[in-house]
């Protein structure tokens, strides 16, 4: 994922950003630049490759520089070529801009401005984005003015950084769902897209808040809202140690990664839902004839593959779309049957599964038509694939995929939601579930809070010889994701089935001491659930139930009972059931003493068979 950097004050403006890069490199990137303000002009020295390539031109830089904003690139749209990497100019190169995210109507935009006689360098959404601020700047209004107006244009995930050459010694920044944050020194301020690229400079950090817009000197900061008005700005002092200030103060990058879900679920959604909780997802299939689809085939391995379940389920029973649910390393050598008319959907985190990858170059020798949902920009998958809808959970570093399922499962959501409306399927209460949606994030920080009785319950249980991870309906798909979660970093071995199936040989399984994880958000067929809990229960197992608040019956009956924030929608309820049984999972673990981010036998990205 991208790096920002910015600094203003007494030192080289230059050689801290550069730093400041240096220090985000562990995000990955493909390219990296940097434009300062240098005798009234605004100087950019950018390059394609590693970020010794730029530090080659680093090594001329001009003395005297205060200001300066930099950026290493993660290629979306458009290459890694220095054309392409940030930062951009506008139409008149008044202004400078960095970014990170995606511009998801930056190619509307693009063809208005052309019309109005803009010529492009690159083939990037941020480009356009600097054009569409510059456009604004040119009516003679103030920096952060010009800002706020461009921005109300704009639709998508991002965090803009801009500079410009009429006000010397002002940046000016916001953000929409990518993280940024504010470093405050004596005489010198600061910014980085994390922050590791801030502590050795100052420990006086400002976390900007969504659709906040900072106004930045090297003497003061000041926060507005869009419509600037002033904000107040809350300072927070930063002790981690580098190492910990790349974990956000965490232990584990795992438990980061849990705890960053309720901002993800804002990123995964950022710029695809409008006022009205339509969806806007018409850029990517604009083309796309989903009446012509006849089957969809979704394919993936490990959490990705569990996320397609619940695809599936989706798929199939809001929109009656037959749709399978593929391991890739099978599909790739089980010849399966595909039909011509059918969507295949490849789901990675990393997009470089070498399975998944074998399996999406089958598809398209076959000419069958491919999307993508991928996390990482400009991977091998995300490149190959027809058409790719990115799940923006940023970059997930820990082995064990926490976030990026999440993120998942919500775009497939998206994904389904946008069917059915360019459908008009009249079954599917499209803005209803865009908005309940919406609400998932305040919700899943609700389920974070039970994180203590989690790990009392991990405490009572992280002894426990098996597991068994069941539910029925999109329960049961997400006890498949709860269990390899536990298997993977804490190494107990664990039964995941349907409830319904347990009779059918797993229940010999039982007796004293296991215990039995159950899914029961789904209201039709708790009474069902809560038969297979005492089915454990009389052979001696201990049931452990998350369940949703509204519910009267389950806690009646199992041993123990995490009770989680009900909406009007059985399946993203089950969706958010999967936190307790991360959090589970991890404390389980680090109770142990096992080693959470890296677990023995496991790699972050299979890119082998
Ligand atoms: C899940 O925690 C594991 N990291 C693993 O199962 C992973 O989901 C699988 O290897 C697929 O990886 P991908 O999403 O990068 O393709």
């Amino acid at each position: 994922m991208c790096g920002i950097a910015g600094y203003i004050g007494a030192r080289n403006a230059i050689d801290v950003v550069y730093d400041q890069l240096k220090r985000l490199e562990y995000r990955g990137y493909d390219s990296a630049g940097i434009a300062y303000l240098d005798g009234g002009e605004i100087g950019i020295m950018k390059r394609a490759g590693k970020l010794t390539e730029l530090g080659k031109l680093v090594g001329g830089r001009p003395d005297g520089v205060t200001m300066a904003i930099g950026h290493s690139r993660w290629a979306t749209h458009g290459g890694p070529t220095d054309t392409n990497a940030h930062p951009h100019y506008d139409r008149f190169e008044q202004i400078a801009i960095i970014h990170n995210g995606i511009i998801e109507n930056y190619l509307e935009l693009k063809m208005d401005l052309a019309r109005a006689g803009h010529e492009f360098r690159s083939e990037t959404d941020t480009e356009v984005a600097a054009h569409v601020i510059g456009a604004e700047y040119a009516k003679g209004v103030s920096l952060e003015e010009a800002v706020r107006h461009g921005v109300r244009q704009l639709r998508g995930a991002y965090a803009l950084v801009v500079m410009s050459k009429r006000e010397p010694g002002k940046v000016v920044a916001v953000r929409n769902a990518s993280p940024l944050v504010l470093g405050l020194g004596a005489g010198e301020n600061m910014l980085a897209s994390d922050i590791p690229a801030l502590l050795p400079y100052t420990r006086e950090i400002v976390v900007l808040e969504e659709d906040t817009i900072a106004i930045m000197t090297a003497e003061t900061l000041r926060l507005t809202d869009g419509d600037g008005r002033e904000l107040p700005v809350k300072v927070e002092h930063i002790d981690w140690d580098v190492a910990a200030a790349e974990k956000g103060g965490y232990e584990h990058f795992m438990r980061k990664e849990i705890h960053e879900q309720p901002q993800v679920m804002r990123q995964v959604l950022a710029g695809r839902i409008d006022e009205d909780f339509g969806i806007r997802l018409e850029r990517m299939f604009s083309d796309f004839v989903w009446h012509e689809i006849d089957r969809v085939n979704i394919i993936a391995c490990g959490t990705a593959y569990h996320a397609g379940l619940m695809g599936k389920h989706l798929f199939e029973s809001a929109l009656r779309l037959p749709t399978d649910c593929y391991y890739s390393s099978e599909f790739r050598y089980g010849d399966p049957v595909l039909s011509p008319r059918s969507l295949a959907i490849f789901i990675s985190q990393s997009g470089e599964t070498a399975d998944s990858l074998a399996a999406l170059r089958l598809c398209k020798e076959k000419r069958i038509r491919t999307l993508g949902i991928v996390n990482v920009v400009g991977s091998s998958i995300a490149r190959e694939c027809d058409r790719t809808l990115y799940t923006q959970a940023g970059p997930e570093i820990s082995v064990a995929s926490t976030k990026a399922y999440t993120a998942q499962v919500m775009t497939l959501t998206l994904l389904a939601l946008y069917i059915a409306q360019v459908k008009e399927m009249p079954g599917v209460r499209v803005q209803a579930i865009a908005k309940e949606m919406q609400g998932l994030s305040e919700r899943a920080k609700a389920v974070l809070e039970l994180e203590p009785e989690i790990v009392k319950l991990a405490e009572q249980v992280r002894g426990a010889p098996l597991f068994f991870f069941m539910g029925r309906g999109a329960d049961a798909y997400v006890a498949l994701e709860g269990a390899l979660k536990l298997k993977e970093i804490a190494y107990i071995p664990t039964v995941e089935c349907p409830a319904g199936e347990m009779k059918h040989g797993p229940l010999a399984l039982v007796h004293e001491g296991v215990m039995a994880v159950f899914g029961a958000s789904e209201s039709s067929v708790r009474d069902k659930i809560v038969s297979n809990m005492r089915e454990i229960q009389a052979r001696g197992g201990t049931v452990l139930a998350i369940t949703t608040e509204d519910d009267g019956i389950v806690d009646r009956v199992a041993n123990v009972t995490v009770k989680i924030p009900n909406g009007d929608f059985d399946y993203l309820d089950a969706l958010l059931s999967i936190i307790p049984m991360q959090m589970l999972a991890y404390h389980v673990a680090r109770l142990n003493g096992c080693e959470i981010d890296m677990p023995r036998n496991l790699a972050k990205s299979v890119t082998v068979e």
